[in-house]
């Protein structure tokens, strides 16, 4: 109702690289998968909730087959609400674009996971090329001169301003979904004037903390010559004002009634994998990549078993690991690394058809990740460093027999607001080790209240606030611009 009231009348179009339901071809006809993407889980929902267009690259193989003579489809394929608008990008183009620039480039400079950024010329070029395809197609898709338009995370920093100058009346919002770093880290992007200034083209700009946007404000300030209002968080530069505001994201609260008791998650799961029933169980879900911290994470659990020999033999970890970028070479390192520290902690502990770790590398569905949420003693979210962390809020969310424990990094947006989480340093394993150990032994009095408290906290700020507090200021941007334009 919130976004309803805060849109009324007013146009929405959404720019995100990833699409919400990838269609590919196989033996069964044509398939519909939603990709494992945090900023997906939190858009979808709005989308539904305000319909609109959202614009996306089509990366299905049967992406193509789908859609009508002008690249759209509607979506959700059950219960359709909104556009889908497909944009196709060459070989090429999704090389030095997606692969290269951003996922080379300002992923790991964002994330100061100890990768380093990989800035080539020619990844630039098509980095500038695809952000005008789609500023060209936001400009296409547009019915009025002053539509809200939502932009989606790094894949598109020089958007904003290059739809501003075809659209001038627009309301430009867009979410920075990763972290952003301090000046010096920054200042190593050989574009990063380029990147500011097309991120200067938006009327309200936001980040998961107030710490990132702290950061964004110092690096504009060292690297652009603009004014900055520190107190009211705005920044002038060419006769564009941006606002920089902080909005934690966060999920969709669940609907229920779940398919499964979690008396019969924790069974079915466990059989599943063919572990015992009365195992004591860990879960983590991620996409597989280095900022995860996945292999710190199995270092905690074997850490933990050499501590606690009684555990060996009654306690698996479960690592869900979907394949992502698995095209970039630090990508299939990682891979490699993960697949073989789980082969030696297996090898060291485990003992009568009980592995301590158990690695899925798979796609799994929203349904089935909720089972195995259900199904686990804890949870842990170990991220070197996560803008914000949207499985943490998953795990909370599913819990509603108030049970189970998450262990969370405190380099994730999540540890700001979840802080009856066991907050741990990833890189300290031992630390980890304990976190676990305390975990697996908790009284469920002090579970529950900890459940309690988190649950709380997800179900008020849930996707739905986040999206309604940046429409919200938008709109009242929107009116403040509307009432100085009647004055000049
Ligand atoms: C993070 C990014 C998203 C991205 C997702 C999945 O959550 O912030 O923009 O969609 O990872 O990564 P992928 O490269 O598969 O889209």
């Amino acid at each position: 109702a919130l976004l309803h009231d805060e849109l009324a009348g007013d146009e929405v179009l959404v720019v995100s690289n990833r699409e919400p339901y990838i269609h590919s071809r196989s033996d069964k006809g044509i398939e519909v998968r939603r990709p494992a993407s945090g900023l997906v889980t939190a858009v979808e929902p709005v989308m539904r909730a305000c319909s609109g267009t959202w614009i996306a690259h089509g990366a299905g193989n049967a992406d193509r087959e789908v859609v009508d003579a002008h690249d759209r489809v509607r979506v959700p394929p059950k219960n359709p609400s909104y556009t889908l608008r497909r944009v196709w990008l060459t070989e090429q183009e999704e090389k030095g674009y997606y692969y290269g620039f951003a996922n080379e480039g300002l992923w790991p400079l964002c994330h100061i996971a100890h990768v380093r950024p990989v800035f080539r010329s020619s990844d630039w070029d098509q980095y500038v090329e695809v952000n005008q395809r789609f500023a060209d197609a936001v400009v296409a898709e547009a019915r009025t001169e002053d539509p809200v338009v939502l932009v989606q995370d790094y894949h598109f920093a020089l958007l904003p301003r290059m739809v501003r100058e075809k659209l001038p009346r627009a309301t430009i919002i867009m979410f920075w979904h990763i972290p952003w770093p301090n000046p010096e880290s920054f200042g190593i992007c050989p574009w990063r004037e380029e990147i500011l200034e097309g991120l200067l083209g938006n009327t309200l700009l936001g980040f998961h903390t107030p710490f990132h946007c702290k950061n964004f404000l110092e690096t504009v300030d060292r690297y652009l010559e603009t004014r900055i209002e520190h107190e009211a968080s705005t920044i002038s530069y060419g006769g564009d004002l941006t606002q920089v505001e902080p909005y934690p994201i966060s999920i969709a609260w669940p609907e229920g009634p779940y398919p499964e008791s979690i008396a019969e998650s924790r069974a079915s799961v466990r059989a599943e994998l063919g572990l015992p029933r009365n195992l004591l169980m860990g879960i983590g879900v991620d996409r597989l990549d280095y900022t995860k911290g996945i292999l710190e994470r199995l270092q905690a659990v074997e850490r933990m078993m050499e501590l606690h020999p009684s555990m060996v033999g009654r306690f698996s970890f479960v690592q869900i690991a979907a394949p992502s970028r698995s095209s970039l070479e630090e990508y299939q390192a990682l891979e490699n690394r993960v697949r073989a520290l789980a082969q030696r902690i297996n090898l060291r502990f485990g003992q009568s058809g009980v592995n301590p770790i158990v690695l899925k590398v798979e796609h799994y569905d929203s349904d089935q990740v909720s089972r195995y949420y259900r199904a686990a003693d804890v949870c842990m979210v170990t991220s070197l460093h996560d803008g914000m962390n949207l499985v943490a809020k998953e795990f909370i969310a599913a819990r509603d027999d108030e049970l189970g424990v998450l262990i969370l990094s405190q380099f994730t947006g999540a540890a700001r607001e979840l802080h009856e989480a066991l907050i741990i340093n990833p890189y300290h394993i031992e630390q980890g080790a304990d976190a676990l150990y305390r975990a697996l032994t908790m009284p469920e009095a002090e579970q529950r209240e900890r459940m309690r408290s988190m649950r709380s906290l997800v179900r008020d700020f849930n996707v739905y606030r986040w999206a309604g507090r940046m429409l919200l200021d938008a709109a009242r941007l929107r009116r403040r611009e509307r009432i100085s334009a009647k004055l000049r």
